[in-house]
């Protein structure tokens, strides 16, 4: 085992502190933060620690057991749970691990308030989570445990933060994927392709290795659908079916248009589907849809605006959002990726779906095999889900899907040299984008 060794009394305090939290106290001082995070990063096994206890001052600092719970924690998380004794009480669930990358931006910050209260798991789930940033985002990330503390949130009991995927991974039951880098000037769509597709590479390879063998994942950062697939096929020991690229928020964009259009509240809009790539080809079905129940096309008679305007304005919406943000939507992402968890742990409606970024293999549609593509699935309630079999198709809806798939294709053929398929070879259809870029 990797060691390390820096001179602890003037960084431990002596307190009843639990061993080991040098994430913790490493916060309040950064030379030694960085010090810290170099050596994990060289050497993955290796954390640093800080020995504490009542009786003998502490003296040292020094690697411990990688299996050692003692050093998976931050600031007061480290001192308050007997995860056995938890475990052991009736009323409250095993508790769950939850590794959410990109934890210091935006969305997480929207999103991890919401996990952390109970209502996206339940009020009797006790969780744990596994935030992973970059080195760069590491004060931040220290910020996001810091307001954690201080939420008192009961539910909460573990958090632990790092910037390597193979510790912050470790035995993750949800993969919450949002890091990712945005398109900058100048960037081919290509250049992006690749650049997040090898942090995708990289990420499956660790939950490959470290995560619970059914992990279920949700790739949140763009281009998600062919990160997910990159992903999954970097994680041959993970059911391919547990990778989902987040396509409910534009679903949920959908809902509320032709909630709009139809002069009633959203929640009388069902049975919609986004099929595809969330890009600016994503197909938004008004075919299937229904509003009270009754099909969307009976309901809104003025076809043109659903084939036109309706399409675009959810193709485009976030990209409008950002014109008025100067930034990518967050909260309604997150609270997307709240609906995308809920519909997978309960029940779906009768009747109803939900959509989702999902491995192709299998699907009664007729889309090409080996892609992830969104598509109308239900629930047990599980985790797990199944395709919706009645759904219809038209020569409208066809042509479209077969748009998207396209272009899917083709950014699969783009990063080939990700997924073990052979070498790489971009020819990205020029008219279409990610829905944040106008
Ligand atoms: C969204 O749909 O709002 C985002 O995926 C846009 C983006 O490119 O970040």
């Amino acid at each position: 085992m990797a060691v390390a060794e820096l001179t602890a009394p003037s960084i431990c305090p002596k307190s009843n502190l639990r061993s080991s939290q040098l994430s913790y106290l490493s916060a309040r001082f950064n030379s030694r933060r960085h010090q810290s995070f170099h050596l994990l990063r060289r050497v993955r096994s290796a954390r640093i620690s800080c020995s504490v206890n009542s009786q003998s001052p502490p003296v040292a600092v020094k690697t411990q057991d990688p299996k050692s719970k003692s050093s998976d924690c931050y600031g007061v998380f480290c001192l308050t749970y007997d995860l056995k004794a938890e475990d052991e009480t009736k009323s409250w669930k095993k508790l769950i691990n939850i590794a959410v990358s990109g934890a210091a931006g935006m969305i997480s910050n929207h999103l991890l308030f919401k996990l952390a209260s109970g209502q996206v798991f339940g009020p009797d789930q006790p969780i744990a989570l596994k935030l992973l940033g970059s080195e760069k985002s590491f004060q931040a990330l220290e910020g996001v445990a810091m307001e954690l503390e201080d939420s008192l949130f009961p539910l909460l009991r573990e958090v632990k933060i790092g910037i390597d995927p193979y510790e912050v991974f470790q035995d993750a039951e949800w993969a919450l994927l949002i890091g990712a880098k945005p398109r900058g000037p100048g960037m081919e769509r290509a250049d992006l392709l690749d650049i997040n597709g090898q942090i995708f590479a990289e990420q499956g390879k660790a939950l490959n290795e470290v995560a619970s063998r059914n992990v279920k994942v949700i790739v949140v950062g763009n281009p998600c659908n062919t990160n997910a697939l990159i992903c999954l096929k970097n994680a041959p020991n993970i059911p391919a079916k547990n990778f989902h690229a987040l396509t409910r928020l534009d679903e949920n964009r959908a809902k509320c248009q032709l909630a709009l259009k139809a002069g009633v509240f959203y929640d009388k809009v069902s049975n919609v589907t986004i099929w595809g790539n969330h890009s600016t080809t994503q197909v938004p079905d008004f075919l299937n849809a229904r509003i009270n129940g009754v099909p969307v096309k009976q309901v809104i008679t003025d076809h043109k605006w659903l084939e036109e305007e309706f399409t675009e304005k959810v193709q485009k919406r976030g990209g409008a959002l950002i014109q008025k943000w100067g930034r990518s939507s967050a909260a309604s992402t997150a609270v997307s990726i709240v609906d995308a968890i809920k519909s997978l742990v309960t029940p779906t409606p009768e009747g109803d779906w939900f959509s989702s970024g999902v491995y192709t293999n299998g699907n009664p549609y007729g889309i090409v095999e080996g892609i992830v593509f969104s598509m109308p699935c239900r629930s047990k309630g599980d985790g797990d889900y199944e395709f919706v079999k009645d759904v219809t198709f038209d020569n409208y809806l066809l042509k479209k899907i077969t748009k998207t798939e396209a272009e899917l294709l083709a950014e699969k053929r783009c990063v080939a040299h990700l997924t073990g398929e052979g070498i790489g070879f971009c020819d990205l259809p020029e008219d279409t984008m990610l829905p944040g870029e106008m």
